[in-house]
């Protein structure tokens, strides 16, 4: 019998996590909903997915949880029923990874009679030994078999998360810059924009959007950009690239026509906004791109003068950007 799993995603690319894991061959794709694709799992590799947020491999789910006590004492009856060998053998084999115990993050919406370490209390210790509480902020230890409980309306999903850690937490990315990009959605411009050629993204900051394009796609060739030194320095501890280099992204240093694709999450919130003659950014963009070229933007809205091929609205963190495949309109 297949693992169910399910994807956790940014809002908006839901469907893109869909599409990667049906090309990895990941899995079957049974349900995309909110913030979620829930799949059957028929092939390893589920913690080489790079747009979702993390993978959990499903281990009950359970109806009938409603606001008083008493659910609990059902959640744990639902998770004393967990086959806990089969649910881990559905995922990828972590050698020691489980061996220090168990730990349990619970989250439930709506008002209830007990809170999330109440649920989180009930599950663990049925879920395997030593349990390690998370409450009056203890801390479990690194390594215990994390386990989440979610609650929406009156049913529960028990499901351990695949990996030792959440998917979207890159080992690369040592450095930061404000305003940096989640990897995941980094990924998803570099999937959206089929990197080829010369992949640049002109105000780069930590590196993150050409460091998901070079891992989509070793063969393209990138380069990064920004205006400020400790972008250029985090983005060259994160990652290999062609070249790192400050630069104006109203002058891009590179021929007219030369660029295949470009990435771009330019500045927009009020505090950080593009600064020298980033207002020139898009006559840039356009000058610089070749013919046949596209650019794949995470901004507020669609700037003048370009065609939108593809549009993702996106939420994230309170914010609703855009994910646009753009080209300049010639019209
Ligand atoms: C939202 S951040 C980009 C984050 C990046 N995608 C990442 O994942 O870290 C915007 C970047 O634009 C840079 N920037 C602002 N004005 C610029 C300009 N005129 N030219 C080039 N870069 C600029 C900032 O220094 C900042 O690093």
């Amino acid at each position: 019998m297949h693992t169910l799993a399910v994807a956790r995603s940014v809002h908006g690319i839901e469907h893109l996590v869909a599409a990667e894991i049906r090309h990895a061959g990941l899995g079957v794709v049974r349900e995309v909903r909110h913030r979620e694709v829930w799949f059957e799992v028929t092939g390893p590799g589920a913690l080489e997915l790079r747009l979702a947020d993390d993978v959990l491999l499903v281990g009950a789910v359970v109806d009938g949880v409603g606001p008083r006590r008493d659910a609990l004492r059902r959640l744990a009856s639902a998770a004393a029923g967990v086959d806990v060998r089969a649910v881990a053998a559905g995922g990828p084999p972590e050698p020691g990874e489980r061996s220090r115990g168990v730990e349990v993050s619970a989250s439930f919406l709506g008002r209830r009679a007990y809170n999330r370490y109440d649920i989180e209390d009930a599950v663990g210790p049925m879920l395997g030994r030593p349990y390690h509480s998370r409450r009056d902020g203890r801390v479990p230890p690194a390594g215990a078999a994390s386990w989440r409980v979610t609650v929406e309306g009156e049913r529960a999903v028990i499901a351990l998360r695949a990996g030792a850690r959440p998917l979207h937490r890159r080992a690369y990315k040592v450095r930061s810059v404000p305003g940096t990009l989640h990897p995941p959605l980094a990924a998803a411009m570099a999937y959206l924009a089929e990197p080829k050629g010369l992949v640049i993204d002109p105000c780069c900051g930590a590196g993150t959007t050409l460091i998901e394009a070079a891992a989509l796609a070793p063969e393209a060739r990138t380069l990064g950009f920004d205006r400020c030194g400790e972008a250029i320095a985090a983005a060259a501890a994160n990652g290999p690239c062609l070249a790192w280099a400050r630069a104006d992204a109203g002058r891009v240093p590179l021929h007219s026509g030369s660029v295949d694709r470009v990435l771009v999450n330019p500045p927009w919130q009020r505090q950080v906004r593009l600064a020298g003659s980033g207002h020139r950014l898009w006559a840039e963009l356009r000058r610089v791109l070749a013919d046949g070229g596209r650019v794949v933007a995470l901004v507020p809205e669609v700037p003048r003068g370009w065609a939108v091929l593809t549009r993702v609205d996106i939420s994230l963190f309170g914010r609703h950007p855009i994910l646009a495949i753009m080209t300049p309109d010639k019209s």
